[in-house]
């Protein structure tokens, strides 16, 4: 019987994007969650859809050989890694078929040449950033966990709850030298009698802790509070360095407000720089505590130099580098090209576009900031004539307004850059429709041990 919380044994088919995997059951669809391609399991109907259900393993009555122990106590509850007791031949081996499962089954696409994933050569501690939770309720993984008198939780938001925060004292995706900060500065804070933020009632002082790392081994920190007390936050980042000299830059958010995030109405500095430079390349960056930068340093140098290998740049060019970020981008290829025109929503990523390319001595590169759905619409992005379009979109794809007004301008050559295959797929197929062909395909993994993947992707006017 397919009825919502019914048990029923099932075998995981293909997988497909959002880490589950296609099966039937008595002649249904079914997306199954927690299950490995191949393994006959006991699951869960958590939803009956039009045309198909959604189930979630709770017992594995035959385990793929590729299942192996993961070394992380919080897995799989904590929900950073979806992967985490899966050998990683075996991960990317699933990533290239969700890729190529988009690709060929939403974008409708036939002859093109798809490349293997390009693997990472670390698939632990690989992040730069972390984002941690402070909260007054601790989540319990298991009745042995014992009760903590302090309520004082610091980690990641439990699955399914909006209060709860798992306590976290190891997280296995960032560096060890962020574990051995972020382990001083917990001990801190527990000691301090400083009160966790409680979102239901909209109590407490410590709210967020954002932590970033550059290659070079410096470390920014982001303390996130209700109010502004700087005094106290002064002392426990005067603490906090004493042991850890690689800290040059004390940042306090304030977030007085109902949005559950760790952005907030001022960021002030407390103790180094407001900033901490990275590098891609040979290129410098300066990052703010509130930009994005790519998060996976080693990956990205190559997800780029794969940009450049299928732009196959001749110096000549004239570049569209939508969704440009901080300017990462226009910045690695610039000596490559002419000129590099970058569009980008975030005004305060514009600025940080424009800072990094004075920082780099580069003058041929130009950032202009705005939504491109609006600019699209008014015709603003195509008053210059580019030789090549590079668009890198956030995980919801390409605004259609924007898909068509690249078709419109007739450029010969776009390379798209994704990282959701679901929605890249999808633009895809409208691209195809507009005269474009897909002809190659390159998985990189950026993401190791979570079901996330970046794809790039040729497309040429026919
Ligand atoms: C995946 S990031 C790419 C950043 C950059 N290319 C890089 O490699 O670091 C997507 C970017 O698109 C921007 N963005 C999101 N929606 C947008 C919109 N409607 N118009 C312009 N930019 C947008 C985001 O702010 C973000 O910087």
């Amino acid at each position: 019987m397919t009825k919502k919380n019914n048990d029923i044994e099932i075998t995981a088919g293909k997988p497909i994007y959002g880490g589950k995997c296609l099966s039937e059951y008595e002649g249904k669809k079914v997306m199954l969650e927690r299950a490995l391609p191949g393994e006959k399991v006991v699951a869960y109907i958590k939803k009956k859809k039009k045309g198909y259900i959604e189930a979630s393993a709770k017992e594995i009555l035959e385990r793929s050989p590729h299942r192996i122990e993961s070394e992380c106590k919080y897995y799989p509850t904590c929900g950073g890694c979806k992967l985490r007791d899966v050998d990683y031949d075996y991960q990317t081996w699933i990533k290239e078929e969700v890729v190529r499962d988009c690709v060929e089954r939403i974008g409708k696409v036939k002859d093109y040449k798809f490349l293997p994933i390009v693997k990472a050569d670390n698939s632990s501690h690989y992040r730069n950033k972390m984002e941690f939770t402070f909260s007054e309720e601790r989540y319990y993984m298991s009745k042995d966990e014992p009760f903590d008198q302090d309520n004082f939780s610091l980690g990641f938001h439990a699955p399914k709850f909006y209060s709860k925060v798992i306590d976290v004292e190891y997280c296995y995706h960032q560096p060890e030298l962020l574990n051995e900060i972020y382990k001083s500065l917990r001990d801190i804070l527990k000691s301090s009698g400083l009160e966790p933020y409680n979102i239901t009632k909209h109590t407490g002082f410590l709210r967020y802790l954002v932590i970033r790392i550059t290659t070079e081994n410096n470390v920014m920190i982001n303390l996130v509070t209700k109010s502004r007390e700087l005094d106290i936050i002064s002392s426990i980042a005067d603490q906090l360095k004493s042991k850890h000299p690689e800290i040059i830059s004390f940042m306090n958010t304030i977030n007085k407000g109902l949005s559950s995030t760790a952005y907030g109405e001022e960021t002030i500095l407390i103790q180094g720089n407001d900033i901490i430079t990275d590098f891609i390349g040979d290129y410098k960056f300066e990052i703010s505590s509130n930009s994005f930068f790519q998060v996976n340093p080693d990956q990205t140098h190559k997800l780029y130099d794969k940009i450049v290998e299928f732009a196959e740049l001749k110096g000549n060019e004239n570049v569209l580098d939508l969704y440009c970020g901080v300017g990462t981008i226009a910045i690695y290829i610039n000596k490559l090209v002419r000129s590099v025109t970058g569009f980008e929503l975030v005004e305060e990523a514009v600025i940080n576009a424009q800072k990094n390319a004075e920082l780099n001595s580069i003058t041929n590169c130009k950032f202009v900031s705005g939504d491109l759905m609006n600019l699209a619409k008014e015709g603003e992005i195509f008053k210059e004539i580019f030789d090549i379009i590079i668009t890198d979109p956030p995980r919801d794809g390409m605004h259609p307004k924007v898909v068509q007004s690249i078709i419109d301008s007739g450029v010969s050559k776009i390379v798209y850059v994704s990282c959701n295959p679901s929605t890249f797929a999808r633009d895809v197929q409208l691209f195809e429709m507009g005269g474009y062909k897909l002809k190659i395909v390159q998985p990189v993994d950026m993401f190791p041990h979570t079901y996330h993947v970046e794809t790039v992707g040729l497309l040429l006017k026919q």
